[in-house]
């Protein structure tokens, strides 16, 4: 079993590698693959960069030239469900391009020539993630520290397993970009900009994943913190954490 672990943030990376023997780095393709072991199992830990393109582009090496056999993506996002806070993680069902369109021929969000608009993730793994997620988050005042949290306005932060929207395009009004059709229609719980594109490498491979995204706003204007200071002081930590717990559950 090889794990291949992709962060779409350079301060999740660092965390993760903390918790990591590394034995080499290699880059390929404009990527820094990092290669070791977590416990006893290999990994490949790499940053994903930003967007579909650039993250299927790192999948792809990850499977293609390192072998990985499983694909954790880890990533903050932005809250399209109503009762979603700031420092929830979403945990991925499936997930879909948003920005996909190909209609008349193909119907809005289906894959061209693939029949596929929702890449799911298989149940079994999906519900480790949630489990890894729940035993990270039931420390997460000691690991964090409550000063921190509060500063961010996260208290009783939740787990919810559902489907991710995934489109090159920062959300900032998800009425005007993503449209409320298509969210009361779908019910996607979360926007980001690369998870079902990785899924979609995944899926082409034949290669298990699972994604982890951690709130950092609402993907309209009415959230303001500061989402340096965020990816600083909470979506580091939690990356680090979520897949410490996944990876001990699912492959320790
Ligand atoms: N990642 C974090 N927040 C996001 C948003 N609002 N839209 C797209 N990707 C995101």
């Amino acid at each position: 079993m090889k794990v291949g672990i992709m962060g779409a943030m350079h301060q999740e990376i660092e965390h993760i590698k903390k918790r990591m023997q590394v034995d080499a780095e290699k880059c390929i393709a404009n990527r820094v693959y990092n290669t070791g072991k977590i416990d006893n199992t290999e990994v490949v830990l790499v940053f994903s960069n930003w967007g579909k393109v650039a993250s299927a582009s790192t999948a792809t090496t990850l499977i293609q030239h390192f072998k990985c056999d499983f694909v954790i993506f880890t990533g903050v996002a932005g809250a399209l469900a109503p009762d979603l806070n700031i420092g929830d993680i979403v945990v991925g069902s499936a997930a879909v391009q948003h920005d996909m369109d190909a209609s008349p021929m193909f119907p809005r969000c289906e894959i061209p020539l693939t029949g596929i608009t929702f890449f799911k993730v298989e149940e079994k793994h999906a519900s480790s993630a949630v489990e890894a997620a729940k035993s990270f988050l039931a420390g997460v005042d000691e690991k964090i520290g409550q000063k921190t949290l509060s500063q961010f306005f996260i208290s009783k932060p939740i787990v919810r397993l559902g489907l991710i929207a995934t489109g090159d395009q920062f959300i900032q009004d998800k009425k005007a970009h993503i449209g409320l059709n298509f969210i009361e229609e779908k019910q996607p719980q979360a926007v980001e900009m690369e998870g079902a594109a990785v899924a979609q490498v995944c899926h082409d491979n034949n290669v298990p994943f699972v994604i982890f995204r951690t709130i950092s706003d609402k993907a309209d204007h009415s959230a303001h913190i500061d989402f340096e200071a965020f990816i600083n002081q909470i979506a580091g930590q939690y990356a680090g954490g979520i897949v410490e717990e996944f990876m001990r559950a699912s492959f320790g």
